[in-house]
C-alpha cells in the first residue's frame, strides 16, 4: 500500500515511524514532512492545508491511503476531498471536525447531551462579554471559537486579564476570525489528563492515558505552547477514572455525534480535567495531540495501519488493540523565544548517537546535505521508553544532554509531579 501523510510536525514522525514498522505499508509519503520524516519516508513540499495539492500528490503517487493529522485541514474538510476522489482518508470529515475547530459547537453538544464540562456562555459582542466578567469574577477562561495553533485559551487568573484577553481576541483580532465569537467559561481544577481515543463512529478505544505540560517554562509558568512535553501513562488517571471517564464522557461523545448527524471517525481527543466533583471535559480536539503522540505511540504494539484501517472500514470492534507495559517520557526541546519570536536555522548537533530507548522525534527541523537545522518553534521531541515513568523521564533528560543548538530551551520539570 502506498501511504500518505498529511503534516510535519512530531507528531507525524511518531506516526510515520509507526506506519513504517507496518508489513502492509510498502511505501511512505510524508507532506510536507521535516528533516527526521525524511529519514523514512518521502518527504513531499506541499503545505498541510493545500487540499488541491494534496489530491494532485496522491493522484501523481498513486496514494491508497491518506492519514490527515494536523487540525487546519480537518476543519477544512480534506478527509471529505479525498473520500470524494475515492482514496481512503484517516480522520473525521469536516461536518465532525468542527468538534474542534468551534468551542461554541462543543460547548453547546456537551450542554445539549449532559457530558460533564465547565459552564459557559458563548458571545459575539464585546461589550456583553466584558460585562459577564465583571458579574462573575475572576478566575474565568476565556476562548477564542476557531483554531487558534493551541494558543487561543487564556486561563486569567484577574478580572484585568480576562479582560484583555477579550479585548485581544475581539478587538484586536489577534486570532483573526477564530476570535470574532468566544466562550467564557468557568475555571475549574484538577490534574490534567489527555485520553485519545480511537473511533469509528460506533467503538471507542482509549490509548494510555497522557499528561502534556503547555505552559513554556517550569511551574507551569509563562505563555501557554503547543505543548513542551508529556509523558504516559498518567499515573491520576486510574482505572476508576476510566470507567467513569468511558461511561460520562468518551461514549456519550460519539453518541452525541452520531445523533446530530456527525459520525466521528479518527482519533478524538478528550482534554480532560480530573476535578474534585469528577472528571470533567476541558477540550476536544479532532485529532492525535502534540506532543502527547509521541509518548503514546511509541507504547503501541498493534500495526497502526491495521488500526486505520479498521477506523475507516468501521471495524474497530473487531480489532483487539495492544500496547506495552511500561511508560514513556517526550522533552521537547524548542527554539529560543518560542512561542514568541525566535530565529531558526541554527545547526543540531548530537542527531548522530543512538541511545537504548530513546527516539528523537523530530519537529521543527530541515536536513541539508546530511546535516539538521532548526525550521521552526518546538524543534524535537527527545522519547524514552522505559519499565516505570521514573526510568523513562530520567532517560530523555539524560539524552536531552546529548543534543545542542544555538539557544535551545526545554522545561526541566516534564513529569517532575510524578517523582516524589
Ligand atoms: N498537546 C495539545 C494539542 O495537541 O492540542
Amino acid at each position: 500500500m502506498t501511504v500518505l501523510v498529511v503534516g510535519g510536525g512530531g507528531r507525524e514522525h511518531a506516526i510515520c515511524a509507526a506506519l513504517r514498522k507496518s508489513p502492509l505499508v510498502k511505501r511512505l509519503i510524508c507532506a510536507p514532512g521535516n528533516g527526521g520524516i525524511s529519514n523514512i519516508a518521502e518527504c513531499v513540499p506541499v503545505k498541510a492545508t493545500d487540499i488541491p495539492g494534496m489530491l494532485k500528490l496522491a493522484g501523481e503517487r498513486g496514494v491508497d491511503f491518506v492519514v490527515v493529522a494536523p487540525d487546519d485541514p480537518l476543519a477544512l474538510g480534506m478527509v471529505d476531498a479525498f473520500e470524494k476522489a475515492g482514496i481512503a482518508a484517516f480522520g473525521p470529515g469536516k461536518n465532525a471536525a468542527i468538534i474542534e475547530s468551534s468551542k461554541v459547537f462543543s460547548k453547546s453538544l456537551m450542554e445539549k447531551y449532559a457530558i460533564p464540562t465547565a459552564s459557559y456562555r458563548a458571545f459575539d459582542h464585546m461589550q456583553d462579554a466584558l460585562d459577564y466578567i465583571e458579574e462573575k469574577g475572576a478566575p474565568i477562561v476565556v476562548k477564542a471559537d476557531g483554531l487558534a495553533l493551541g494558543k487561543g485559551v487564556v486561563v486569567a487568573m484577574t478580572l484585568q486579564e480576562a479582560k484583555q484577553a477579550v479585548k485581544e481576541m475581539m478587538e484586536d483580532k489577534k486570532f483573526g476570525q477564530s476570535g470574532s465569537r468566544i466562550v467564557i467559561e468557568d475555571y475549574m481544577t484538577g490534574p490534567e489528563v489527555t485520553v485519545l481515543c480511537f473511533t469509528d463512529g460506533k467503538t471507542i478505544v482509549p490509548m494510555p492515558s497522557s499528561q502534556d505540560h503547555k505552559r513554556a517554562y517550569d511551574n507551569n509558568e509563562g505563555p501557554n505552547t503547543g505543548g513542551m512535553g508529556a509523558i504516559c501513562p498518567s499515573p491520576n488517571y486510574t482505572p476508576r477514572i476510566a470507567q467513569e471517564c468511558m461511561e460520562k464522557i468518551f461514549l456519550p461523545t460519539i453518541h452525541a455525534m452520531a445523533s446530530e448527524g456527525r459520525p466521528f471517525k479518527g482519533v478524538l481527543y478528550f482534554g480532560l480535567m480530573l476535578t474534585p466533583d469528577g472528571p470533567r471535559v476541558v477540550e476536544y480536539n479532532a485529532r492525535f495531540g502534540d506532543p502527547e503522540t509521541q509518548p503514546v505511540l511509541s507504547l503501541l504494539e498493534t500495526d497502526l495501519m491495521e488500526i486505520f484501517m479498521a477506523v475507516t472500514g468501521e471495524r474497530l470492534s473487531e480489532l483487539e488493540i495492544k500496547w506495552k507495559d511500561g511508560a514513556a517520557c517526550c522533552v521537547v526541546l524548542a527554539s529560543g523565544g518560542y512561542p514568541g519570536q525566535y530565529t531558526t536555522g541554527y545547526e543540531i548537533e548530537g542527531l548522530d548517537k543512538s541511545l537504548p530507548g530513546i527516539t528523537v522525534y523530530h519537529a521543527g527541523t530541515k536536513k541539508e546535505e546530511g546535516k539538521y537545522f532548526t525550521s521552526g518553534g518546538r524543534v524535537l521531541g527527545v522519547t524514552a521508553t522505559a519499565e516505570h515513568l521514573k526510568g523513562a523521564i530520567n532517560m530523555a533528560y539524560d539524552a536531552v544532554k546529548t543534543i545542542y543548538f544555538k539557544d535551545m530551551h526545554y522545561r526541566a520539570d516534564i513529569g517532575r509531579d510524578f517523582l516524589v
